[in-house]
């Protein structure tokens, strides 16, 4: 596997990504906390950082166990660090690079320079630059602007390469990424959906045996792909809760519990709605909403649990992207919005947690679902909020503004499929807004509703930008909902980027 050290950079998860689709298995470490450097760590990848070298507060970790024992690769900070701290020098670049530059290739020989043509596009972001190298430090790329781009350090298998490989805009980045991790590394390339599966079915039967496992199901990807896994591993010894807390959307709970049980899994489906309706009366604060349904979502779950008898173990659908340590160089970000809804679990019940997915970025879980011949309509969903339509009712929740915005939420998600849009589209919703206005249908004046179509495009809900959707397909969406869903006389649609707005409107 491969090792890369985070310095806090905004694509870190990206090296990852890339050093997986190579199907090379790869972790994230903070650098302050590198682990044990086992034979298992075949090469070791610095990531950017948001900080300078030159800062007195620096990550400067001791690589000295690293650099001439393993094959490293610096890259961008990384390649700075590496230059800097071994008797080169960095200096503030005039002009902070950002974007496109090309790099010219001056050593086609070298091993991270194999079959990569000259010139070759790269993506730059940085605001330092290498002025001056150590002795051993031999120039393989540069580009109009850095001279040392891209360095191999003489006598080890060290490198450093100022632009980032594994942006997109780098055209050749990924045959770079591959030279170091398959060629240089060594490694085999054979961590694919099937191997995945197949060690952690096994894994997976060594560590429960007989016992029973409870898995609460949410319908999204995750839960539906960790269900999957347990069930090839322990079949019916796995119990799988799904809790309708009313907020679902339309024929949702229905729809799905239906297909859950197609799949083969032992499922119990719970239908709640009337407490959680009752819970949220008269309550308008978003944040309090998001309490009650989180609160409410454990007690039923629970309430639940505790009638499955010798249940040992609690599954979750982690992944990746909420396991790994993030590495705050600059402080700790401030909550927006609090997101987590599975809280405490019945003390009494001495529930051990699995979490068979923790190693799995996203589109991960995708390729082993499929692998598994799930159905893709299921894999390949929008993400959706836990609290569900309940923070897309901006106000008060009632169970009749529940069954409006389902119908208008439904129109728009079914539009965009069959439109061929909703697969381009990160995630889209309807919002339902607290505003009346006035209209008029036929010879008469109404007073109803408005709603909010949001749809946008993100690649992990961090930053998101709304969709230039087609204005023929907004005004057949905007027809359909106002001729049809009663109580609503206006659509609207959500230009709004984030940041500065958020993707939900709670
Ligand atoms: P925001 O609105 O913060 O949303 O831009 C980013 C992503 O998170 C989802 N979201 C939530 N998910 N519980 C969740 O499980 C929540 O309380 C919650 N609030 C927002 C949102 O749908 C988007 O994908």
């Amino acid at each position: 596997k491969i090792l890369i050290l985070d310095f806090g950079s905004q694509y870190t998860q990206l090296i990852a990504r890339r050093v997986r689709e190579l199907n090379v298995y790869c972790e994230i470490h903070p650098f302050n906390k590198i682990p044990e450097l086992d034979a298992d760590i075949k090469g070791v990848i610095l990531s950017g950082s948001p900080s300078s070298v030159r800062d007195a507060d620096a990550p400067k970790p001791d690589l000295s166990n690293i650099k001439g024992h393993l094959p490293l690769l610096g890259v961008c900070y990384g390649a700075q660090l590496l230059a800097a701290e071994f008797g080169g020098e960095v200096e503030g670049a005039p002009s902070r690079e950002y974007g496109r530059a090309m790099l010219t290739v001056k050593d086609q020989i070298d091993p991270l320079m194999l079959n990569v043509p000259s010139p070759t596009q790269v993506w730059m972001s940085h605001g330092d630059t290498i002025t001056r190298l150590p002795e051993n430090y031999h120039i393989i790329g540069s580009t109009e602007n850095v001279q040392a781009a891209a360095y191999h350090i003489e006598g080890e298998k060290t490198w450093g390469i100022q632009f980032h490989p594994e942006v997109y805009h780098s055209t050749d980045g990924t045959q770079i990424l591959s030279n170091f991790v398959l060629g240089i590394c060594g490694c085999s390339g054979t961590w694919s959906p099937d191997s995945f599966i197949e060690t952690t079915v096994a894994e997976l039967k060594a560590k429960l045996g007989d016992d029973r496992v409870i898995l609460g199901l949410s319908g999204g990807v995750d839960s539906s792909v960790a269900a999957m896994l347990l069930n090839k591993a322990i079949g019916q010894n796995l119990t799988c809760i799904f809790v309708n807390n009313g907020l679902l959307r339309k024929n949702e709970f229905d729809d799905v519990l239906d297909s859950y049980k197609h799949m083969g899994l032992n499922v119990i489906g719970v239908d709640a709605s009337e407490r959680f309706y009752n819970d949220l009366k008269g309550v308008t604060d978003p944040e309090q909403k998001r309490k009650i349904i989180g609160r409410d979502f454990v007690e039923v779950f629970n309430a639940e649990a505790k009638k499955i008898e010798g249940a040992r173990w609690l599954a979750q659908g982690t992944i990746y992207p909420d396991v790994i340590e993030s590495c705050s160089v600059k402080g700790p970000s401030a909550t927006i919005k609090s997101h987590h809804n599975v809280g405490g679990l019945p003390k009494e019940m001495n529930l051990k947690i699995v979490e068979p997915l923790r190693l799995l970025f996203k589109d991960e879980v995708r390729r082993v679902g499929k692998a598994m011949n799930m159905d893709q309509r299921l894999l390949g969903r929008h993400p959706f909020p836990g609290p569900g339509l309940g923070i897309r009712i901006i106000g008060e929740v009632t169970a009749e503004k529940v069954r409006v915005l389902q119908e208008a939420d439904a129109i728009f998600i079914n539009g965009l499929r069959d439109a061929g849009l909703y697969d381009s589209v990160w995630q889209a919703g309807v919002m339902l807004l607290p505003v009346q206005s006035v209209g008029v249908m036929g010879d008469e004046r109404t007073y109803e509703s408005c709603v909010a179509l949001r749809a946008v495009i993100s690649t992990d809900g961090m930053t998101a930008d709304w969709v230039h959707l087609p204005y023929e397909f907004l005004a057949n969406v905007s027809n359909e909902i106002i001729n049809k869903v009663r109580g609503v006389n206006r659509v609207v649609y959500d230009i709004s980027s984030k940041p500065p707005a958020t993707i939900e409107w709670e």
